[in-house]
Parts: C-alpha cells; structure tokens; sequence
C-alpha cells in the first residue's frame, strides 16, 4: 500500500485534500492546490527558513511566489473542473517516490474532450528543482494551448509577503526574483517548459507572473506533453540565489530520468525508514502516509531550520515549531535518519543565546526555550488570538510565557539523541551544553515552599493544556528534576571523557560547587507526591476539579474546550492530551507497571481523545500496549491514524498534524513491537493486535542498521 487516492473531485474538501497531497522534499512543500487554481483553495508553497514578519503571531513562513499555474485551452476553452463535464477524475499521491498524479477526462462546454494527466515532484536528488509535466490526449482535432507561469502575487490567507525585485528572460529561462518585505530574503525562480521537446516560443512578461505559452496543432488520439521545470533558492542557500536557481536548470534532461532519479532518492529514505505491517492495510498505509509526510519535511541540508507543527504543508501555526519536534518526531529521525536529528537538534543549540536571554529577561538563569520558536529562537507564541467561536472577543495564550516544560524536553531529546546514536563528538561539542543549560533554568525557576520543605513550580501549563495556571504540574516537575539529574551525570561523564571541554563548560556556564549544590537540593526535595495506590495528582487541586463522564457526551463532533469554554473546561478533570501518561511513557523504566495501570486506568477515560489534542492518541496507544491492553491500544493508534487521512478534528486543511505522524510511528515500534534501548543494546517485546500478521521496521543503533521482523504467533 503505497499510495493515497482521491477519486471524486470535491470542492468541498479543497482544503483537507491539498494537506493530504502536498508533496515536498525537505527543502520546501508544495500544497495539493490544482495547477490551473479554484476560489477558496489554500495555495501554498513553503520554504523552510523563509519567515517573514507578521502582526499577532510575530513572524510566519511566508507563502512562496507559486510555481504551479498551467492553464489548458482546447479549442481556445479553459481547462476548468467548475466547468463543463468531469467524465472521469483520479488523483494518486505516490508515496514511494513523492509522485502526485491528477488524471482527468474532461469535456469543454463546447464539447472539447481531452484526457489530460498531471504530474509533478519536488526533487529529492536536486532540492532546488521542481517538475511538473501535463499530458494532454485530445479527442477532437483543432488546437492545444499551454500557458506555463510563475505567480508572485501570492499571499498568508490576506497578508502579502512579497515584492518584486527583477523578471528576466535568461538564456530561454523565465527569472522571478522577490524579497520578503520585513525579513528581506531574497527568492528567485527560474522557469524552463518544453512541449514536443521544443522550449515554448511565446514569454509573456507579466509584472509579477512571467508566463510561456504554445498554440500547437491537437490531432485526435495524439498526446502532447509539456514539461516546466523549475528552479528555486534563496539568499539563505548563498548571496546568488537567481544563480543557484537557474544552475538547478543545467542538469534536467527529460522528466523521465528526473522521476528516475526521484525514485532512486525515495527509495534510499524508504531503505532507512520503512515500516511494514501485513494484515492491515489501513494501519501500513498510516504509517508510510505519516514517515512520508515527516521525510518532506525534514531538513537534510539546512540545520538552522526545525520543523513547524504543520510541517511545511499549511498555514496552521504559521511554520512554528514546539515540543512536537523533539517529542513526537525527532525520536523517528533519532532511530532512522540520525543526520536529520542532528540537523533538528543543531537548530536548538544555534539558538541557545536567545534562550538564555529569555530566562534572563524573565529572571531566571540558563536556558529557557520558547514554546514557538521559529527564525531567531525568541518566543513567537502569539499573546491574544481572536476566540474559536466569537472572533469578535480575544483569548489570551498563556503557553508563551508559561509552559515551561519544553525546555527538559530539547533536554531529553537530546540525551536520546546521544544514547541511541553515539555520537559523542557531537554530545561534547554542543549537546551536553544543552542539557546543562536547561537545567540550570529549571533550578533557578524552582520555587521553595518553607512550609513543604520542598520545591516546587507554580504557574504553569502542563502538557494538558485545558488546565492553565497549575501549580506543579506532576509532568513538569518531574521532567525538571530529570533534567537536572541528567545534567550531573552529564557533567560526570565529562569530566571522565571530555575534561577540557567539562571545565570548558564549567566556566561558561558557572557551574560551581555552589550551583551544583543546590541543583542537587533541588532533585532531592522537588514536590512529586504519589498516592499510596499509584495515582498521581496531574496537578495540585486536580481531583478536587468537577469530574466528568465524557463518554456520557458522545456523540459529538466538538472538543470539550469548544463544548464547556475554556474557563468551564479548566474547572474540571477532562484532559486534551496525554500528561500523566506522557511522563511515565517518556521516563518509563522509573515507574513500576502497577502505576501505569492506575494512571491509564484513571487518565484514559477523562482524555478527550477523539477532539482534543492529535498529540493524545498515540501516546495513549503505546500506555495501553505497556499495560497488555493490546485492542484498546490499537483502537487509539486508528484514531491517530484517522487524524489526517480522514480529517477528524475539522482542522487538517491547517496542515499535517506533525506530531501525530510521529507518534504513530513511535506507537508502532515502541508500542506494539516494544522496542527498548539501553547502554547494553537493544530489545522488543513484541504485542502485536491480533490481525497483524508481520510488523517490521530498520532503525539505527550506535551507527549500525538493525532490523526487526516480527510475526504474529498469536
Ligand atoms: C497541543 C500542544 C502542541 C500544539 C502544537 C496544541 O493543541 O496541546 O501540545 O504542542 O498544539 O501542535
């Protein structure tokens, strides 16, 4: 099961199918939008590093001047689904090699008939060059026209981004070069098209949108193929990006051997990568759906990029990244593509002085990370945005200032990162310094309590963020003291395999006795209270909150927020996502079996799994996997699976659900295959649900492939 299919045309859905079929190769994603256009399509192009300014939300990914337009004429009439009559209509998403193909049979309102077939690719092998070819099989005899284009006039759902620097014709290329207004990068296409192997005579120099065109003689039963070609880059990839741009031109021969040469790329990434599940067909093409998605988006080239909540593939989130990367979908990249999350890490440790610089301006020491980071590494969490279901009256967004808890997770990440990988070198230059850094944050934010005698973090938002303002959060504190122990170990290890670079950092970041004192009074009497039977307290107060039946609810389509509004929501014991179970799921060898039962027991159902967040289900799927509970683990791994493909929340024409993409893989290799690794190795303990036939998978252990074949005895 390699593909994705659509095949009705549906308006309705523009939205949700440009997600599905956007197709990228990790230096931009391309939106599904058709070629020729349709009102109300979310067109997008997205380049990752390319930001622009923005009111509310600070800075956004900034809409790319469009290379998709083609228009079709038959007999001088338009190619256009609104019109006419679609006689037959397929879309496929080929996820083995990043191929989207459109194949329609189309009658012009004057009768025209045509078969006419899209395809296009971003480059994996070249990621500053795009294909798309159109081959058009006429009915009738009379004539065939193409008009191939740019578009700079694109813009953030109203908010343009560009402005024209210069168009050119360039050695029979079309140029376009544009500036992002505020951050003032630079973006240059070229475009090249051929029809029947000859470059298309006519250029028209439309301001903003430079177009070739060809009137060519349609003979029934004949097809005539058009091949654009474009070539893309930035002032980010080096000061001549038209240069860069037109020299992706050079090397394209025929968009045969381009797709060959795709296919030979893809196949390397699905070499690394693969998961294959026999006897479900849902859950196999789930997984490759989500590994694709993640590889589109994944920087290979650039490490001063991270990968934003929607990927590259919507609006949503406007490009930002959060704890989704390192918590969701690094721990992907960790086990099968270690250069990709080394980029994603190094992305962090370049952004450490902003981080350090935000725990100062908030009073604290070390390192404090934003909760949305995008360019520069300072907090880009909007502050207001208007309410979901009055625009009218604003929300104020408490996660900026106060969900401090990502800061362990880069922490943790990075530590997986080391201990999987081995890659020490890499761990002493830059990683350890991160790990040292947040955990000097986290013990200058702790709070002591004289009357507890402990200490404690107050004010803060948990992973569940339908409940703001908490105090100790049981998920923060406790990752703070993880952080802060492995920190010391840390520091240990240093001085045993790095000692210059451990007095190096001891200077750097003042670590001294004293510090280092009271990091370790903080581990000791950090507040982390479990009830005699198991059950942890998410929060202080937590089960003294209204509880609910939320089952009692069903059925319905809204989440519990839009259901009792934030405030209602907050005042009782209904979770958006995974908190309690997260910890344990995350430090998992600390806490015995016994409690992760309790807290599945209790947390599971009070998780709005179904509306809340796409970040709940998979983790929820690997909490049940670890307590035997293999069908409802499965039964949450569908629901995560659902997330994109079927569009469950209402929100996926927003753009890929990233995190979620990387939980499914994450439930599947450490939930049903079970993996587990150490210093000493690795281990699986199989629980496959019962009509899996065969799971298998290849991951990286300490720079060595591995792989795992399992078969379902049961
Ligand atoms: C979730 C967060 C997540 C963010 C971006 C929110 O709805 O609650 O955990 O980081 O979305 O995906």
């Amino acid at each position: 099961m390699w593909t994705i299919t659509e095949t009705t045309f549906d308006p309705a859905h523009q939205n949700h199918r440009e997600t599905i079929f956007t197709t990228g190769n990790g230096y931009l994603s391309t939106r599904g939008a058709f070629e020729e256009g349709y009102p109300g399509e979310q067109r997008a192009t997205f380049v990752h590093g390319v930001f622009d300014d923005a009111p509310i939300v600070f800075t956004e990914l900034a809409n790319a001047p469009d290379w998709l337009p083609v228009q079709v004429l038959l007999d001088g009439e338009r190619f256009n689904l609104a019109d006419g009559r679609l006689e037959a209509y397929e879309r496929q998403l080929d996820l083995s090699c990043g191929l989207l193909t459109r194949r329609v049979r189309w009658s012009s309102p004057q009768g025209r008939r045509a078969e006419i077939v899209f395809e296009r690719f971003a480059s994996l092998a070249n990621p500053h060059l795009l294909a798309l070819r159109c081959v058009v099989t006429p009915d009738f005899d009379g004539s065939l026209s193409f008009q191939a284009g740019l578009n700079l006039f694109m813009d953030n759902e109203g908010l343009a981004h560009w402005r024209l620097v210069d168009q050119a014709l360039k050695n029979g290329a079309a140029l376009l070069r544009a500036r992002t207004r505020r951050t003032g990068i630079e973006l240059a296409l070229a475009m090249r098209c051929q029809a029947g192997g000859e470059d298309l005579p006519e250029f028209w120099d439309v301001r903003g949108c430079p177009t070739f065109a060809v009137t060519l003689p349609a003979r029934r039963g004949q097809p005539i193929e058009l091949v654009k070609w474009v070539g893309i880059a930035t002032s980010r990839d080096g000061a001549d990006a038209p240069g860069l741009a037109l020299a992706a031109l050079q090397e394209v021969d025929s968009f045969a051997s381009a797709l060959e040469r795709q296919r030979q790329a893809w196949a390397q990434e699905w070499a690394r990568c693969d998961v294959v599940v026999e006897g479900d067909e849902i859950a196999q093409q789930a997984l490759r759906f989500s590994l694709y998605h993640l590889l589109i988006a994944a920087p290979r080239q650039d490490d001063r990029v991270n990968i934003g909540a929607k990927s590259l593939s919507g609006f949503g989130y406007r490009g930002h990244s959060f704890w989704d990367t390192e918590t969701f979908m690094l721990p992907v990249f960790i086990f099968t593509s270690p250069h990709i999350a080394r980029n994603l890490l190094n992305y962090r440790y370049q952004r450490l002085a902003a981080a350090r610089a935000r725990a100062l301006a908030h009073g604290f020491e070390g390192a404090q990370f934003p909760w949305e980071s995008a360019d520069s590494g300072e907090e880009v969490t909007p502050t207001w945005v208007p309410h979901f279901s009055d625009p009218t009256r604003l929300v104020r967004i408490w996660t900026g200032d106060i969900e401090i808890h990502i800061s362990a997770d880069i922490a943790y990440a990075v530590h997986l990162y080391w201990k999987v990988t081995g890659d020490d070198d890499w761990f002493i230059e830059r990683g350890a310094e991160i790990i040292l850094d947040t955990a000097k944050f986290f013990a200058s934010r702790a709070e002591w309590n004289p009357e507890r005698q402990c200490y404690e973090y107050r004010d803060v938002i948990g992973p569940d963020e339908y409940h703001e303002h908490v105090d100790n959060n049981f998920f923060t504190n406790r990752m703070a003291q993880w952080n802060l122990q492995t920190a010391l170990s840390v520091l240990d290890w240093l001085h045993r395999h790095a000692p210059h670079q451990a007095s190096r950092l001891i200077e750097r970041l003042d670590l001294n006795a004293e510090r280092l004192e009271k990091w370790k009074d903080v581990i000791q009497r950090m507040f982390l209270p479990i009830g005699d039977d198991g059950l942890i307290e998410q929060f202080e107060g937590y089960f003294q909150r209204r509880d609910v039946n939320l089952a009692a609810l069903e059925p319905r389509s809204v989440s519990a927020q839009v259901l009792f509004g934030i405030e209602g929501c907050n005042e009782t014991q209904v979770l958006k996502q995974a908190d309690v179970l997260m910890l344990l799921y995350l430090l998992r060898s600390e806490y015995s079996d016994a409690i992760l039962r309790v807290n599945y027991d209790y947390y599971t159902p009070r998780t709005d799994l179904t509306y809340g967040s796409s970040l709940g289900p998979s983790i929820q799927a690997i909490a049940a996997c670890e307590t035997g509970k293999i069908e409802e683990a499965y039964q949450h791994f569908i629901q995560a699976a659902r997330a994109d493909l079927h569009d469950v929340r209402g929100n996926a024409g927003d753009g890929i659900h990233a995190a979620s993409a990387g939980g499914i893989w994450q439930a599947t290799v450490f939930g049903f295959a079970g993996l587990k690794v150490s210093d000493e190795g690795w281990t699986v303990s199989p629980r496959l649900p019962a009509h899996w036939k065969r799971l298998a998978f290849r991951f990286y252990y300490r720079g060595e492939p591995q792989c795992v074949d399992l078969r379902n005895e049961r």
